[in-house]
Formats: C-alpha cells, sequence, structure tokens
C-alpha cells in the first residue's frame, strides 16, 4: 500500500488545504504507477514550492533587508541518501537542485556553490518575490520586528511510503525578517527531515527550536521502535515549547500522522 502526506507549513491556513491535497494526489499517481517515494515528495514539494500562498519558492519569505529572499530545501530516502541545498537565491524550485545534490558527493551546497551548481545544470534564474511576502514583510515592520504573526506561514514539506521505501522533502524561505544569511533546520538531516527503512519524517515551525532537538530524528527513533505515529506527533507536539511553532507529517508501516501546535494546511492520500 502506497502513502503520502504533504503539509503547507506550522501556521498556514487550513482554508487553503486544496494545496496540498493537489500535491498528495498528484505524488499518490506517481506511487501508483510505480515511481518511488523519493520521486513522489520531490513531485510534492514542486507542486507547493509553485504555489504562492505558501513560503516556499515563489511566495517565500523576504529577509530583514526587505528585498533578499533565501531560500532552503531538502529531500533525504530510505537508503540514507540526503540532499539539500542552502540560502539559494532566484532558483523557481530549490527542491530539484537540492534533489540534484544527492547525486553528488555531497550532502548539501549553499549559497554561491549552490547558485553556481544551480546554473551549470541549467536552472534558469527565477525571481519569487510576490506581492503577499512583500505585504507580510511590511507587517513585520510595523511590528517594529518583533517577529513573525503568529499565522506566518512556514515551510512546504511532504513524506511518502510505496510500502516498503521511504522518502521525504522540504522546502522553506524561511522566516520573515530574519538576518540575510540565516539558515534552519531544513537543510540538515534529522533536524527538519528524516526518511530511514521503517519511516519518513518532515518537520515545520521555528527552525532554530526544531534543530536544536534534532526533532526529526527523534520521531524517526520512535517510529522505528514500532510506536504509533499519531501518539509519536502528538507527544513531540505537546513537549516542544509553546511559544515556538511545530508541525509534523510522518508516516511508518503502522500508517500515517500529522499535527501542529498551530493551524497547518495538510492532507494525506493513499492507495494500493
Ligand atoms: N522551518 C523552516 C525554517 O525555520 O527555516
Amino acid at each position: 500500500m502506497w502513502r503520502v502526506l504533504t503539509h503547507g507549513g506550522a501556521g498556514s491556513d487550513p482554508a487553503h488545504v486544496d494545496g496540498p491535497k493537489a500535491a498528495a494526489v498528484q505524488a499518490g499517481q506517481l506511487l501508483a504507477r510505480g515511481d518511488s517515494p523519493l520521486d513522489a515528495v520531490v513531485r510534492a514539494a514542486v507542486i507547493l514550492e509553485d504555489d504562492p500562498r505558501f513560503n516556499a519558492g515563489t511566495g517565500s519569505s523576504i529577509r530583514a533587508d526587505g528585498k533578499t529572499i533565501e531560500m532552503d530545501a531538502s529531500c533525504m530516502d530510505d537508503t540514507g541518501h540526503f540532499g539539500a541545498v542552502t540560502l539559494l537565491r532566484r532558483i523557481k524550485n530549490p527542491v530539484l537542485v537540492a534533489r540534484a545534490v544527492m547525486d553528488t558527493r555531497h550532502i548539501a551546497l549553499g549559497g554561491a556553490g549552490a547558485q553556481s551548481f544551480a546554473a551549470e545544470l541549467g536552472f534558469g534564474e527565477y525571481d519569487p518575490t510576490t506581492e503577499g511576502a512583500l505585504k507580510k514583510f511590511r507587517a513585520f515592520v510595523e511590528r517594529e520586528g518583533r517577529g513573525p504573526d503568529p499565522f506566518e506561514k512556514d515551510t512546504v514539506g511532504a513524506v511518502a511510503t510505496d510500502g516498503k521505501r521511504f522518502a521525504a522533502s522540504l522546502s522553506t524561505g524561511g522566516i520573515t525578517g530574519s538576518r540575510v544569511g540565516r539558515i534552519g533546520d531544513v537543510p540538515s538531516p534529522g533536524c527538519g527531515l528524516f526518511a530511514g527503512p521503517q519511516a519518513a519524517v518532515a518537520a515545520t515551525g521555528t527552525g532554530e527550536e526544531i534543530a536544536r532537538r534534532a526533532l526529526a530524528h527523534e520521531a524517526y527513533q520512535r517510529l522505528a521502535r514500532g510506536e504509533e505515529p499519531a501518539a509519536v506527533v502528538a507527544d513531540l507536539i505537546e513537549k516542544f515549547p509553546a511559544e515556538h511553532d511545530l508541525g509534523l507529517i510522518v508516516v511508518s508501516g503502522l500508517g500515517g500522522a500529522g499535527g501542529s501546535n498551530r493551524r497547518m494546511a495538510w492532507a494525506e492520500a493513499s492507495g494500493a
């Protein structure tokens, strides 16, 4: 049995659930025809990166200088292969560049090196700035830089299995108003995401707090021990500091689960 879960980020509006749903359905179509879970989660992330309502790819958050967009993305499969990019600018689909990094001997490329790697592979220049992201930045300035609003949208992600293999993907524009050069939980294995032979995990929320706890790896270990997906998600959310955003989607042999300590648009699709 195949299964895929997608999310539009901790804080994303459940009224926009059609985005994660479309991504789950299209990723599910790939799994149903025999494509790998890795292909499925990358496809799901591309769909969500192209949806300007979510903070990844088109619609990514604006940094503290009021104009710069720097994006992080990653993907991982159950064989331990991991690929990530960080601080990538002016690219339409960072997750596709992260997927390409997986095929190199490196696990992550950042900044100018990631940029020239993308250019070498033929990824064209693209401006992901949207009016919605500029509006969010203006609201941030009006709050005198006192952090993101409670409904700050953060990160898109997907987890999938074909019944045997597992994979996870993430993509983000980071946090509105953060310093140019700030890196969160997305481009490090075990922080924002983890996949292994028994499960896949994709987190969303305050990257610093997620990374400090290596949260995706903790979730994976518990799932690999046979804990119920819904119980793992609920417990990790309960233990996370309430003042910080957290969302999780997970899948194991026992099924899938998702949840957040904020509102969150997320979806699940499955089939035989
Ligand atoms: N969770 C995404 C970030 O903090 O960058």
